[in-house]
């Protein structure tokens, strides 16, 4: 397995396999590896012939009041991890390297970007944007692989990979739990025992909202109302957003009819988790 730090090397390593008739998968982290990415990168690996993993704490999509410093690293374990999953290169670029001094152009995909995360954390898919996009140009994936996790992110590097013609195919592997349900992240290491206790009420209102809808519940005022009050049952929770959207828009629905994504963010102290599940009916 390669490591390579360096734009110009890694588009050579690329450019040759592409010459070779390889197919290429991409699986763009910020590091911090868990069985969610790992899942991501078997994906991946089903997919193309080529796997590359690039590791990189993108400092643009995090707000200066963010967790940026304290975000957890391990690069000799995310190294190991990835060697284990047979990948077959590793891009581990520095700060400097992907936004060097003057550093000036940004991607922004309009009004997804502005709702949900979006509206607490106002910069955080700008940042994301910009860094997949680059990422994009330096590696030129055939596939690019993302977790339903962040279904918001995917939702917009979907649209954004439409609108810029990146000939790239997203796919959105389905989010990985604890065996009490909650959803793989990075940000779980930050939880201390009693909030991981209370962190799996995400999970549980999604499950509050699936089967009320299952049960013929159509109004998403009400269904909204229960989710929200079981969350606030939890008392280290501070709910920052409780929706039920359009998947294709991310528009409020008033009533859940065809394809909606139920989501949520809750604070447990500092820490932000978010959630989400896609009702189908
Ligand atoms: O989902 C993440 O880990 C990040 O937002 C991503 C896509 C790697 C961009 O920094």
């Amino acid at each position: 397995m390669k490591v390579i730090n360096d734009v110009r090397d890694m588009r050579r390593w690329t450019e040759r396999q592409r010459l070779a008739g390889r197919r290429l998968a991409l699986v763009p982290t910020m590091g911090y590896l868990h069985e969610g990415h790992l899942s991501l990168i078997r994906l991946a690996r089903q997919r193309a012939d080529v796997v590359v993993v690039s590791i990189f704490v993108n400092p643009t999509q995090f707000a200066p009041n963010e967790d940026l410093d304290r975000y957890p690293r391990d690069f000799e374990r995310d190294e190991a991890l990835c060697r284990q999953e047979g990948v077959d290169a590793v891009f581990y670029p520095s700060a400097q390297t992907m936004y060097p001094p003057h550093y000036k152009t940004y991607v922004i995909t309009e009004d997804l970007s502005r709702v949900l995360c979006g509206k607490s954390r106002p910069s955080h898919f700008r940042g994301v944007t910009t860094i997949v996009a680059k990422l994009f140009n330096i590696v030129r994936p055939h596939l690019a692989v993302f977790g339903q996790k962040d279904a918001q992110q995917l939702i917009i590097i979907k649209k954004m990979t439409a609108d810029l013609n990146f000939d790239i195919d997203i796919i959105g592997a389905p989010i990985v739990r604890e065996a009490d349900g909650l959803a793989m992240s990075s940000r779980n290491a930050y939880l201390n025992k009693e909030e991981r206790q209370q962190a799996t009420v995400l999970y549980k209102s999604l499950q509050l909202a699936r089967r009320e809808a299952e049960q013929g519940n159509r109004s998403a005022k009400d269904i909204k109302k229960k989710m929200t009050a079981l969350i606030e049952s939890a008392p280290l929770a501070r709910i920052d957003y409780v929706e039920l959207v359009d998947t294709q828009t991310l528009t409020a629905k008033e009533r859940i009819e065809g394809e909606t994504l139920a989501a949520v963010a809750v604070f447990f102290g500092k820490t932000r988790l978010i959630d989400n599940t896609v009702l189908n009916l």
